[in-house]
């Protein structure tokens, strides 16, 4: 079995996981929601876990329910199936979904709890495409049915403190030469990190990336760009804004079902509760130096006779590479920043 796998089998990822509540909640309302449509449906869960989606799909009417899980979590999961008198309609089957044999020529719903730091990260969509395309019925249902990618600018002044300015005065000597060196290590990967949520632009936040659970293909994923243009303004009272870097975070959708509610959205966004993922909604992408806003704002008034200019913010234009290389599960990401601005009015 390999590395990634085997992880799966701690049985503390998967404590950490159901007893994330604005995750395991997601799931249980969007299901039960569902209902309607889960009732006497038969139902796959890609990567079953502990067995807890299948559970709800049970409890949701579902009539059989195949719990497929590849790692040993397999035997834990017919123990709570078991436990809680589920064995005539959820069957737990211990193999990779890219090896499974049902009994069925195709289920009328999949569902899955497939994400991973900045939405992609550990690529297990891929085995969810997989499923979908080899055993979901046509017309069938994917839960969730929709994600997204959001990016947005964020000051790291807390971090790059820490990091950096302490090399500018140490014991009275200039460190300063290891700064470099320091960023070459640090920034050699995207960084995982809290940040908190006032110092991120929520102005800038943007949509990069829509993915249609229906419809998306892993070879679309394999290599793609995004691009942004994103503002980031000067903010009140002479607040000293920074740009430091770049945030990643996601969202998943579920089906709108009826009138009546509003349709569920499990969303890491930084002014959501926390999840577990809590680091992955702060993948930073930072910038080798910092952008002060105020400062460039400040110049452009000085340069135009002053602040009747309308300077509004600075808007950074990227593009944001992410190449999945040989058959791993993890990406390279790659910022290019194409051009900064300060700009008028609205930004544009
Ligand atoms: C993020 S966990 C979700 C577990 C559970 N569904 C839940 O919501 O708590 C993903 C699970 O999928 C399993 N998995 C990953 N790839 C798989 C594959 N190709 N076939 C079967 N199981 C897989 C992992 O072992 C892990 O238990």
């Amino acid at each position: 079995m390999d590395e990634y796998l085997t992880s799966y089998e701690d049985i503390d990822v998967h404590a950490l996981m159901l007893k994330d509540l604005p995750r395991t909640r997601a799931y249980c309302d969007a299901i039960q929601q569902c209902a309607g449509l889960l009732e006497g449906k038969t139902v796959l869960d890609v990567g079953a876990g502990s067995g807890i989606l299948s559970l709800f799909a049970a409890r949701a009417g579902a009539r059989r329910v195949y719990a497929v899980e590849a790692s040993n979590m397999a035997h834990i999961a017919k123990e709570i199936v078991a436990a809680n008198g589920l064995g005539d309609v959820v069957e737990v089957i211990h193999t990779a979904v890219e090896d499974v044999t049902l009994p069925v020529d195709a289920v009328d719903v999949i569902v899955s709890e497939w994400m991973g730091f900045y939405l992609l990260h550990e690529s297990m969509l891929d085995s969810v495409i997989y499923a979908r395309d080899r055993w979901l019925r046509p017309g069938g249902l994917m839960l969730p049915s929709s994600a997204r990618l959001h990016i947005a600018m964020c000051d790291l002044s807390d971090y790059w403190r820490e990091e950096f300015e302490w090399t500018r005065d140490f014991f009275g000597f200039d460190m300063t030469p290891l700064v470099p060196h320091l960023k070459e290590r640090r920034f050699r990967e995207p960084l995982i990190m809290s940040v908190d949520e006032r110092c991120v632009w929520r102005e800038s936040a943007a949509t990069v990336l829509q993915l249609d659970m229906s419809k998306c293909s892993a070879s679309e994923l394999e290599a793609f760009q995004v691009e942004s243009r994103l503002t980031v303004c000067p903010g009140g009272n002479n607040e000293a804004r920074k740009v430091h870097g770049f945030l990643l975070w996601f969202d998943v959708g579920f089906p709108s079902v009826s009138d009546k509610e509003q349709p569920v959205v499990l969303s890491t966004a930084p002014w959501q509760p926390q999840t577990h993922w809590k680091q992955a909604r702060w993948v930073v992408i930072p910038l080798p130096e910092p952008m002060s806003v105020c400062e460039m704002v400040a110049d452009e008034r000085a340069g135009e006779g002053g602040a009747s200019c309308g300077a509004a913010g600075v808007r950074v234009s990227s593009a944001l590479r992410f190449v999945r290389e040989g058959g791993s599960r993890n990406y390279t990401l790659d910022l290019e920043i194409t051009d900064v601005q300060v700009v008028k009015g609205t930004g544009e």
